[in-house]
């Protein structure tokens, strides 16, 4: 069996190579070649979850994998973060485990490839200002994905805390240089958005972050962050203005709020959704149809994602020869 630490799953897989990645998932899933059973979620203890994300994705990658996933708020105590991962690969002659990597590096640059995906499958070409709204965990590589997809000159930053903000940026900066990009830190929601081409949300914030009145037409919009029925980041004015994808229909259906909500009230349907990334990518549904064009992409992620990423590290690491073999 493999073992990959987040240091040697970085040096091996690029953010470009993560959204080619996505892509090629996104399109299996379109297309049936996957199976990705409903997540298993066990509550340990009061707000403490050991959650299970098996998917078995067929065709070339013909791979079993899972991600566990545990939510134990009380680590920092313990010089823990609160989310842990682990991503496990299985050999496909044998059945056995081939590989165990740190599935929160795995997460982070897969969702930071979910955006880039869909920045790059329908965002303009001609895009060239950002907006990103949150300073967590997942912000550096949704901000990586961004600057991938597009040739951006500035990106603003908004949290709703503003010490955030500052320290996101001196963290950040360098890489963002690194791909000709300068940050500016927003000094409200309305400042972030306006004349921006790209936004990508990825916040825990219960209710919209940005009026979807002020998005100016041609812009494209990441809504990444608040997976449950009774949170949502985007509003329902940018829904009805705007040609929306999403994901994974089903599982966008059954967990995103930003959708759910305005569904409950009468005001959206589903029916509204034109289609999955995955389906623009196999030329089944159209992406954006002219430059006037607001899109949204709507994710809450899926275990395909993280076996996908996952069989690619694996491969490349083991090309490499990166990463400690250990035998039972
Ligand atoms: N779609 C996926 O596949 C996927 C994968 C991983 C995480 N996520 C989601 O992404 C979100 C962010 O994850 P994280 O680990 O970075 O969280 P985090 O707690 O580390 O950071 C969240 C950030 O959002 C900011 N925020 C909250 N409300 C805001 C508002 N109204 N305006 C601006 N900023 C606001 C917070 O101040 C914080 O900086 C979570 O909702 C998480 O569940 C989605």
């Amino acid at each position: 069996m493999l073992i990959l630490n987040a240091e040697e799953i970085r040096s091996v897989f690029s953010m470009k190579e993560a959204i080619e990645a996505d892509k090629e998932a996104f399109l299996l899933h379109s297309r049936g070649e996957t199976e990705v059973p409903v997540r298993i979620s066990f509550s340990v203890r009061k707000d403490d979850k050991s959650q299970f994300m098996p998917a078995f994705v067929k065709g070339d990658i013909n791979r079993v994998g899972i991600k566990i996933v545990s939510t134990f708020m009380e680590n920092p105590l313990r010089g823990l973060p609160v989310v842990t991962a682990q991503v496990l690969l299985l050999d496909p002659e044998t059945g056995e485990v081939c590989a165990m990597m740190d599935g929160t590096e795995v997460t982070k640059i897969r969702t930071g490839a979910i955006s880039g995906a869909a920045t790059d499958i329908l965002a303009r070409t001609d895009a060239e200002v950002g907006a990103l709204f949150g300073t967590g965990a997942q912000a550096r590589s949704q901000l990586e994905a961004m600057l991938t997809a597009r040739k951006l000159r500035e990106v603003r930053v908004f949290d709703k805390n503003p010490d955030w903000i500052r320290s996101f940026i001196d963290r950040v900066a360098p890489m963002a240089e690194s791909f000709g990009a300068k940050l500016a830190e927003a000094s409200s929601s309305d400042a972030a958005i306006d004349q921006a081409d790209v936004i990508t949300t990825v916040t825990t914030s219960k209710t919209p972050v940005f009026d979807g009145r002020r998005v100016r037409p041609g812009a494209h919009v990441n809504g990444v962050g608040s997976y449950t029925p009774n949170a949502r980041e985007l509003d329902l004015e940018l829904l009805k203005r705007s040609r929306v994808y999403v994901d994974n229909r089903e599982a966008v259906l059954a967990e995103a709020g930003d959708f759910l909500i305005p569904i409950a009230s009468g005001d959206y349907s589903s029916g509204r959704i034109a289609g999955e990334l995955g389906e623009v990518l196999d030329g089944k549904v159209q992406g954006r149809t002219g430059p006037e064009d607001i899109t949204v992409m709507k994710t809450v992620g899926y275990a395909v994602l993280d076996v996908v990423a996952a069989y690619r590290i694996f491969t490349k690491a083991l090309e490499q020869g990166k990463g400690r073999e250990l035998q039972f």
